[in-house]
Formats: structure tokens, sequence, C-alpha cells
């Protein structure tokens, strides 16, 4: 079946994956594809609308992306955003001028005129501007139809060719009435039917599947994460014991993870999981080195050898399966590759496996769509909603050299730390939480004991995509639960503190 999709046009704005996010949320499927897309590549890629998005340029900078002028006689509609409504406005004969003052953050918006994109949005209502340009002549056959203080047509159509700008951003939260906007572009102008729900994507991808891999050798690479759980699921929805699942013990993981991974896919599902017990190995390969960098590379190699042994034990297999999802394969507007995360953990896979094709069964999800398609295929919460592990595990949340004993403390902290966050049910509010082991030691006083310990810290973050983060504020309560445990609970720990800084300046992860 053929999804009716929405095209995308990304002029180099930051919450570009936002709107894609938003458009599939509402129940139609949409790419994000870089600007410079021509007429003729749009007309053949047949979408039932097209939003161009922000971006930071003006229309009148020199190396500014312009559109192709005859993509508005495709008679395809047209929604702009921020920059994308000016360069509506531009290319059709209007006017962009330069305000002296940049608009920014939440203002109050009036929609003076009816019309499809403002069907059920109350006259005036909160909208979230970001600009400095604005449009203040409109070309022949549009009007305006909204207005904030300081900007006079905030909002504008052509009715009968389906064509509209909007100078606020509908995409974030700030904007009250934006996902209403959205889904009347969508449903009102473009004629949408929400064909794309997660129940659908499975059955097609299954069956789909189905066909491509049709009694053949399948391997993938479990690393206990999201993506490669749901993607193995997926698979072996449709290759049943011809798939097998190879997950590497490499001793880094968290608290019972490595059982968990087996009770739930080989015992669970009855898949043909793999445990290679490699924990000795790579101990010896960290032990003395406290370089993150080295302790990163020393991980990725070992990962790859004994996953190279155990894929020669298995044979030559016909498919490789690979996790990848959406954001890693969207080029960004500027005509560079979005920034890809060093996955070093199936980064390398394919040069050591003797197979014929990679499979990507989650190629086109966002994350958010991942965890729905898991949920859609009976995973439980605990691993759906898991938060991201990077590869090299808690190496990377050992400061110094990794030993068994700072493992086992670590270990033990984090899983107070999850279990209490978990029990103030604040999982889904924070993006990603977890304990370092730092490489000093503090005094204390324990029962009257003079105490040489060590300090764990405990990082916490909300974040949409990992590129920026915001350290996430816990309760005070939550938070002294959490220390009192682990100070009490865990050996050798002293001392625990907070770390109340976002990203940049830092990174996520302290290594
Ligand atoms: P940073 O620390 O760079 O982390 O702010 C951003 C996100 O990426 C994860 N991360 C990794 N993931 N391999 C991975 O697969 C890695 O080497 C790696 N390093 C960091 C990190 O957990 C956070 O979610």
């Amino acid at each position: 079946m053929q999804h009716q999709k929405i095209l995308v046009l990304d002029f180099g704005g930051q919450y570009n994956q936002l709107i894609a996010r938003r458009v599939r949320d509402l129940g139609v499927y949409c790419d994000l594809k870089p600007c410079d897309m021509t007429a003729e590549a749009i007309e053949k890629y047949a979408p039932i609308g097209i939003i161009f998005t922000g971006g930071p340029n003006s229309v009148y900078d020199e190396n500014a992306p312009h559109i192709d002028k005859t993509v508005f006689s495709l008679g395809i509609p047209v929604l702009g955003i921020c920059y994308g409504a000016q360069l509506i406005a531009h290319t059709l004969g209007g006017r962009v001028e330069h305000a002296e003052e940049s608009e920014y953050g939440k203002k109050e918006v009036t929609f003076f005129k009816n019309s499809p994109i403002s069907e059920k949005i109350p006259i005036r209502s909160v909208c979230w501007m970001s600009h400095t340009d604005l449009v203040t002549a409109l070309p022949d056959g549009f009007e305006a139809l909204a207005a904030t203080e300081s900007c006079p047509v905030t909002a504008f159509g052509n009715l009968q060719k389906k064509v509209y700008g909007v100078q606020f951003h509908p995409e974030v939260v700030h904007t009250e009435y934006g996902n209403q906007l959205l889904e009347n572009f969508l449903y009102l102008v473009c004629g949408a039917k929400g064909d794309w729900t997660m129940k659908n994507f499975v059955e097609e991808q299954v069956a789909r599947l189905k066909e491509k891999l049709g009694g053949k050798k399948v391997l993938c690479a479990m690393s206990g994460g999201v993506d490669s759980a749901v993607a193995a699921t997926l698979v072996h929805r449709a290759a049943g014991k011809n798939l097998t699942c190879v997950f590497v013990d490499h001793g880094l993981h968290r608290k019972n993870e490595p059982e968990e991974v087996v009770s739930v896919f080989r015992d669970g599902l009855g898949m043909n999981l793999v445990k290679a017990d490699a924990q000795e190995r790579f101990l010896s390969a960290l032990a003395g080195v406290s370089d993150p960098e080295k302790k990163r590379k020393i991980i990725g190699a070992e990962f790859i050898k004994v996953f190279e042994e155990e894929a020669k034990k298995i044979g030559a297999v016909d498919f490789l399966v690979q996790g990848t999802i959406y954001p890693d394969v969207i080029e960004s507007g500027k005509g560079k590759s979005a920034v890809i995360k060093s996955h070093h953990n199936v980064g390398g896979l394919p040069s050591v496996v003797d197979f014929k094709e990679i499979v990507e069964p989650l190629r086109d999800l966002f994350k958010d769509e991942v965890r729905r398609v898991g949920t859609e295929l009976g995973l439980a919460d605990e691993i759906v909603w898991r938060q991201p592990c990077p590869g090299p595990a808690l190496a990377i949340r050992i400061m110094g050299e990794v030993t068994r004993e700072k493992l086992q403390t670590l270990r033990d902290a984090d899983a107070i730390f999850r279990e209490e966050i978990a029990r103030a049910g604040l999982t889904r509010d924070v993006w990603q939480y977890f304990a370092v082991i730092t490489d000093s030691k503090t005094v204390g006083v324990q029962g009257d004991f003079r105490t040489y310990e060590n300090v764990i810290a405990l990082r916490a973050v909300t974040s949409v995509d990992a590129m920026t983060a915001d350290w996430a504020r816990i309760p005070y309560d939550v938070l002294e639960r959490i220390s009192t445990r682990i100070t009490n609970e865990v050996k050798h720990v002293n001392r625990v503190v907070y770390d109340i800084t976002s990203k940049p300046p830092a990174t996520i992860e302290w290594e």
C-alpha cells in the first residue's frame, strides 16, 4: 500500500525534525528533504502537501536558499512556516522587510479572518515567534488572516490555490493551537486520510519482510537498546527461527540488563538468541586504561572481534539487520549530512559478517515511533521506554580505569537512582538519567568512623534530540531519597552529588 505523503522541505531551521514528527503524530507520513529539491523531483515524489520550514536566512541574503516558482503551479497545497512563509511572499511578488527589532517568544495572535487553516482556533490565542524579517506586502491573490501587535501579516493565504504562510511556529508546544493548525492544513487543505498508524506500519512491514526474507538466514546484533530490540522483534515476526540474534555481554551493562535480554527475547519470545559471554575479555583489554577515547576504541574493536567470532560459528547469512532510524538518514537543508552519532557497536559489523544485504526495518521511523512500534509488537514498557545507553555503556561512566569493583559500585548506585526515578513517576519526564562514579575520594563519617570513599555523581537531563540538553529539575525530596539510599546501601560510597550543567557547555555523558 502506498501511504499519502507530506513533503517537508528543510530550509535549515532548528525545529525541522519537530515539524516532521508532528505531521506523523497527526497520522500522515512525511519526509524531511533538503530544500534544493527541484519542482520535477517534487512532482515525482507526489506529496499531498508541502511544508516549507523555517531557516536562519533572510530571503535577501546572498546565499539564501530559494524555491523554484513552478512548485506553486503543481496544484499541491503549500504551508510556509517563518522563513518558509517569507519565501512564499518573496517568490510570488510580495515584499519582505527587515524589522528594526526581532520578535521572540510568546505573542498574542488574532485570527481576524476565517479560513480552513484557522478552523477550531479561537480568535485570540498564544503563538511562538522567532523572527527579524516580516512580510509587509502580499502577492496578488493572497490575503492576511492573522496578526500580532507588531506583525500585521502573521498568517496569510491564497485560499483558492491552497497556499498558506504563518510567521509563528505551529510545531512548538508554546503555540497553543499549533497542532490544530497543522491538523487543519493536513486534513482540511490537503485532504489527508490519516493512514499512517503504527498498527498499519507493523502489518505492512511484516508482510514486506516475509516476502523479502522468505526462508533465508538473518543475523542481528542485539545491543539491549530500544532500536535493536524493536528491529529484532519486527524481523522475528517475519523470519522466526531463521533469525539469529547475537548479544555481546561485555560486562559493562547496567544491573540485570543481560539477564533481562535473555528472559525477554529468548525465554519470552522464543528467539534464537546467542549470548556471548565476553566480560573477562573486555575487562582485561581495558585494564590500566583511563583515557576516554582509548576506552571507546578498545570497546568498539573488542566488540567487533567477539561478534566476528560468533558470526563465524553461524556461517554465511543472507541478511544483516541494522537498527538505523530516520534521524540517522536525514540530510539537512544545507546540503550537509546531519550529525550521525557513532553507533560504533554496530557500525563496524558489516565488514566482519559474511552477508548479502542489510535490512533496516526502522529506517523510516523517528524514535517515538520506534517506541510505539515496540508497544504494538507487545514489548514491555521497560524495554520500549529504556533510555538511550551509549555503546561503551558503563565504561564511560566510570572515570579513570574500569575495574570490577568500580563497576559493581556504579551498577548498584545506578540501579537505586533508576528505581527511585520510577517510584517518583518521573521516567517519562526525564530524558536520560544515570549515575557516574567519579575518580575522586572524599572524607566522610559513617557510624562514628572516618571514611575515605568514592563520590557518586547523578546525571539527569531533559532533551529532545541529545544535541542540546538541560539538567533535569528533579524534586529535592526525590534527590534526598536517592542520596540516602545510595550512601546506606552501596558499599564504598560516602558522598553523592548532582550535576547541574546543561549541554552545552557540558555533554550528557561525563566521558
Ligand atoms: P553526549 O555525551 O555526547 O551524548 O552529550 C549524547 C547522547 O549520545 C549517547 N552517547 C553514545 N551513544 N555510542 C552511542 O551509541 C557512544 O559512544 C555514545 N556516547 C554518547 C549519550 O548516552 C547521549 O544519549
